[in-house]
C-alpha cells in the first residue's frame, strides 16, 4: 500500500466495498446494517456499525472504518462512501461528520443505498464552520 499519496479513488469500487462491509455489521438492536468504505493515504479501508447492549456505545460504520485506517497509519482521508439499507441515501450522523473533518477537511462524502439515488457532497458542506485541529492553535 502507498505511504503518502494514493491514486484517485474508484467510486464504483468504494460503493461495492461499502455494501459488502454492511454484511459484517453487528446490529442486533437496530437491525440497521451500515457499511462504509474510505479512501486514504494508505489506500482502502472498510467498516461496519458495531452496536452494544449499552446502546450509546454503538459505533457507526464510518467511524469504524476511519479508526481502523488511522490505527493502520493513515492520516489523510480523501473520500468516504457509506451504504445504508434504505430506499434513499442518508448522510452521516453529526459525530461521524466531526471525525471525517479531523482527517479529511476537504473529503468527498458519498451516500449510497438499496435504491439508485446517491448523495455526493463534501464534508465542508455537511459540517460548515467546523471546529478542527487548526482551532487549537
Ligand atoms: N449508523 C451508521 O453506522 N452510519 C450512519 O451513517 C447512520 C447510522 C448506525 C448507527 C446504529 O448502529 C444504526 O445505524 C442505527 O442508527
Amino acid at each position: 500500500m502507498p505511504k503518502t499519496t494514493s491514486p484517485a479513488p474508484d467510486l464504483a469500487l468504494l460503493a461495492r466495498a461499502a455494501k459488502s462491509a454492511a454484511a459484517k455489521a453487528y446490529a442486533p438492536y437496530s437491525e440497521f446494517r451500515v457499511g462504509a468504505a474510505i479512501w486514504t493515504d494508505r489506500g482502502l479501508f472498510t467498516g461496519a456499525n458495531v452496536e452494544n447492549a449499552s446502546y450509546g456505545l454503538s459505533n457507526c460504520a464510518e467511524r469504524t472504518a476511519i479508526f481502523a485506517a488511522v490505527a493502520a497509519g493513515a492520516r489523510k482521508l480523501e473520500c468516504v462512501v457509506v451504504y445504508t439499507p434504505t430506499p434513499g441515501p442518508t448522510a452521516p450522523c453529526g459525530a461521524c461528520r466531526q471525525v471525517i473533518f479531523e482527517f479529511g477537511p476537504e473529503a468527498r462524502v458519498v451516500s449510497c443505498c438499496a435504491g439508485k439515488a446517491r448523495i455526493d457532497t463534501r464534508i465542508d458542506a455537511l459540517l460548515p464552520g467546523a471546529f478542527g485541529p487548526a482551532d487549537l492553535g
